[in-house]
């Protein structure tokens, strides 16, 4: 293989660039010429793909967000679409590709190869820690401190007021990021999609509270939680509770931002190289991870269709550090 392209996709994740310099100096390392495809799927229909260098990858490392942009593209999910994209990675002669995102990323990835055969593999980059097939994605480190940092923050402002908070993290599907920032965060209650916790289940871990004279709470809520988004449970549980104190804060794509804590970075960097070292060894339609410190390659199939559970003690532990 003597060209290949680099992109992202989805939603950014800190550490997306140390990954893509990582890819970018290894095709270098092993004498392989490298492209970038900006706005991920969407550039690669529109042929918004050019050349990289040394250079292009300087000074980025400890960056957050993506110098390739990226885009959740609707055109990529269908037929035209991806034909054109066909077309442009023919006409630049690339032969291979190094897909930086999530699940959505990987879905797309693994059409493309079933439909013409591009050999492709992924590097998982997303704050949500969703994907099976790794123990962590880039990303994930850095939101977890930045939601811990509010979280700090606020439970200053909740003591202060005896106030119980509900703060909403990221977590579509997963609650991976309100889990641990919940736990290093102090939280009496997390509420994620993996595991029920309905508003009575809330208003009873509260009420045992304050018999044991707790006089504020902190209650971290996934996005994707069952029971509701942050501000419908917060209701359910003031209108229950003769409307107590509350305030809800969301923190939103807050997480998303900010310079790669140094796990991502280096987290980063070992599956951006493996990624490419793993492309150009032959493996394909896969994603490379990182389980128990080993670089391994899991198919696209398995890392979008199978589930990656979260340690059922991480949420006892919850209830037990709370009392
Ligand atoms: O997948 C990462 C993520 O941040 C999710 O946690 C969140 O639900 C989603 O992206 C938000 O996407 P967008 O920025 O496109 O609204």
């Amino acid at each position: 293989m003597k060209k290949i392209a680099v992109f992202t996709s989805g939603g950014d994740a800190p550490g997306m660039n140390a990954c893509i310099r990582a890819v970018v100096r290894g095709a270098i390392y092993h004498q392989v010429e490298i492209y970038g495809i900006r706005y991920g799927y969407n550039g690669m229909i529109k042929g918004d793909i050019y050349h990289m260098n040394s250079h292009s990858v300087s000074n980025i490392l400890q960056k957050g967000g993506t110098i390739l942009k990226s885009a959740r593209s609707q055109d990529f999910r269908t037929k035209e679409g991806r034909q054109k994209a066909y077309e442009q990675l023919q006409k630049f002669g690339i032969e291979g590709l190094i897909a930086i995102g999530g699940d959505g990323t990987f879905t797309g990835a693994n059409i493309f190869y079933e439909e013409y055969g591009v050999p492709t593999v992924g590097a998982p980059g997303t704050i949500d820690n969703d994907l099976y097939g790794t123990d962590y994605t880039i990303g994930f480190d850095t939101a977890v401190n930045t939601a811990l940092q509010a979280i700090d923050k606020i439970r200053d402002t909740a003591d202060s007021h005896d106030r119980i908070f509900f703060i909403e993290v990221m977590g579509r599907d997963s609650g991976y990021l309100a889990i641990q920032s919940g736990i290093g965060g102090g939280a009496e209650i997390v509420m994620v999609p993996e595991t029920r916790t309905s508003s009575a289940d809330v208003i009873n871990i509260l009420k045992q509270g304050w018999n044991r004279k707790k006089t504020s709470s902190i209650i971290v809520v996934a996005e994707g939680d069952e029971e509701g988004d942050a501000l419908q449970i917060a209701d359910k549980v003031k209108q229950a509770l003769n409307d107590k104190d509350m305030r809800v804060t969301i923190l939103g794509h807050i997480q998303r931002g900010g310079s790669p804590t140094a796990a991502d970075r280096t987290l980063a960097s070992r599956l951006g190289l493996g990624a490419l070292e793993g492309l150009l060894n032959g493996e394909k339609n896969k994603m490379a991870g990182i389980i128990n410190d080993k670089l391994v390659y899991t198919s696209f199939k398995e890392c979008i269709t199978l589930q990656k559970p979260i340690n059922p003690d991480l949420l006892r532990m919850v209830e037990i550090l709370s009392v």
